[in-house]
């Protein structure tokens, strides 16, 4: 997989005949969040990937200043890439950005994908909330298997009317490949109006992501970097535009970089910095969000990471809420994950830095503890948990069973983090992964499809855990006046 500037190279993709003239797009415009929605927070990416060079996008919005509707503002061309991708015709990947400061926060939008002045594509958005607006989140993972499951949750989604999804990884199995996205991940929750199944989700709706065990390279990442077996694999860089406010710590790529040929191959593809771009924070109204990579290749008791994660913790302390999402979680009760325990080493930076809730996926059910607090047992020299060599961090876990799940007043505060695991949002645990409830267990269901519901307003949040038929599974309540 190449992908290169239009400035880089000469090559265009290759001629289109009538069959493929037909199909403007191979990924469908869907929005983003982007690059720089850290630094332009009001500002979405229309992302896209076509074989024709010459497309254009529009957009308006309601209640600009003076009233009436701002028409046909010009959505600026951020990049056009060419992509050449194992499998795929080449071709190009489009980034816009809907960027205009007159668009109020909130305001519904529509965006026109043209082609020699004609629209061949069209739907509309909403613009991210202000501080002080309500607005709605969806968290669900484990959701890229193309399972009966996973396509009625994603239609369950829609249903549900978010400003933003959220996944917490495993997008697509078994391995993250271009194709497997084509497969089991855009045609269930990037449905075009001509399909038959599936939801027209996130051409309306910005989400990101998590990058899950099963989103880079392989489930036993890294020893089985196989590029003759997986030639489109790492495509979550491809297809997530996420903000680049993560840390750059190239050492920490050793352990993916192990063999030369991987090293040569992931620069050559992504360039030096894109494995940097899995780990971002960003702000979301009046949430702050922190979505880490939790993979192997991420060692997260590296003094470097642990003091980004620190700085992104306390850039949200004017948030009301601060959630942090990563793919494997450090408390649950799945027999077969319960002893991956590694993201444990982090839980004194979310404790001390103000972390209200965590959401993972891995373990396909619905589990939440109580708010907890952990003591490792062993710290290193630099103060650190110590993980044993089989994934395992064991210490002490003290848990405030006293807290209402009603968050009524600033009294009534969790006295610890809340760890909620949604990855209920497609296939089911199987025998090997049967739950048995936990010390820290508040709620654990892993019978059905589920997921996660949070309402915020200013200085509220209230977090519900769905069926499909709409049944309130699991229900808190936090509450921060200031
Ligand atoms: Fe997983």
């Amino acid at each position: 997989m190449t992908t290169v500037s239009k400035f880089g190279r000469k090559e265009a993709p290759a001629k289109a005949g009538k069959e493929k003239e037909a199909r403007v797009f191979l990924v469908s415009p869907y929005l983003q969040l982007g690059q720089h929605f850290h630094l332009l927070k009001q500002s979405l990416e229309v992302v896209f990937h076509s074989l024709w060079g010459d497309l254009d996008l529009r957009w308006s919005f309601s209640g600009a200043k003076g009233g009436g509707l701002a028409r046909n503002q010009v959505a600026v061309l951020l990049a056009r890439d060419l992509v050449k991708v194992h499998g795929q015709p080449d071709h190009y990947r489009y980034r816009f950005l809907l960027n205009d400061n007159s668009c109020p926060a909130g305001a519904p939008f529509r965006y026109e994908v043209l082609h020699k002045g004609k629209v061949v594509f069209a739907e509309n958005g909403r613009a991210p909330p202000a501080p002080a607006q309500s607005w709605r989140l969806a968290v669900v993972g484990d959701i890229g298997d193309g399972s009966p499951g996973s396509l009625a949750t994603a239609a369950k989604l829609l249903q549900s009317a978010p400003n933003l999804v959220l996944f917490p990884g495993d997008l697509v199995y078994d391995r993250g490949r271009f194709s497997e996205y084509q497969k089991h991940f855009f045609p269930v929750f990037n449905a075009q109006p001509e399909a038959t199944s599936g939801a027209a989700l996130l051409c309306q709706v910005p989400s990101v992501a998590a990058a899950g065990n099963h989103d880079l390279g392989t489930p036993r990442q890294p020893e089985e970097l196989d590029w003759k077996k997986f030639p489109d694999a790492f495509a979550y860089y491809l297809f997530w535009s996420q903000p680049l406010s993560g840390p750059s710590l190239p050492g920490l790529k050793e352990t993916l970089y192990k063999r030369g040929r991987n090293r040569k191959k992931l620069t050559a593809m992504y360039g030096n910095s894109a494995l940097d771009g899995s780990s971002f924070h960003f702000r979301f109204g009046m949430v702050h969000f922190i979505v880490l990579d939790a993979n192997r290749h991420m060692d997260w008791s590296n003094e470097g990471l642990r003091a980004w994660l620190a700085g992104a913790l306390a850039a949200g302390a004017d948030a009301d809420f601060r959630i942090v999402s990563f793919h494997q979680p450090p408390f649950n009760s799945d027999s077969k994950y319960k002893i991956e325990q590694r993201m444990r080493l982090i839980c004194d930076l979310l404790e001390e830095g103000g972390c209200d809730l965590v959401f993972s996926g891995h373990s396909h059910l619905y589990e939440r503890t109580y708010p907890l607090r952990f003591t490792p047992a062993k710290k290193d020299s630099r103060g650190c948990a110590v993980m044993r060599p089989d994934g395992q961090v064991p210490g002490r876990i003290e848990l405030d069973k006293g807290f209402s799940d009603k968050g009524v007043s600033n009294e009534d505060r969790p006295g610890g983090v809340i760890y909620v695991v949604s990855g209920a949002g497609g296939t089911l645990v199987d025998a090997k992964h049967l739950p048995t409830a936990s010390q820290f267990t508040k709620k654990l269901n892993w019978q059905e499809n589920t997921y996660t519901v949070i309402d915020f307003e200013p200085g509220k949040l209230v977090c519900r855990q769905l069926n499909l038929a709409g049944a309130e599974i699991d229900r808190f309540e936090l509450t921060k006046r200031r």
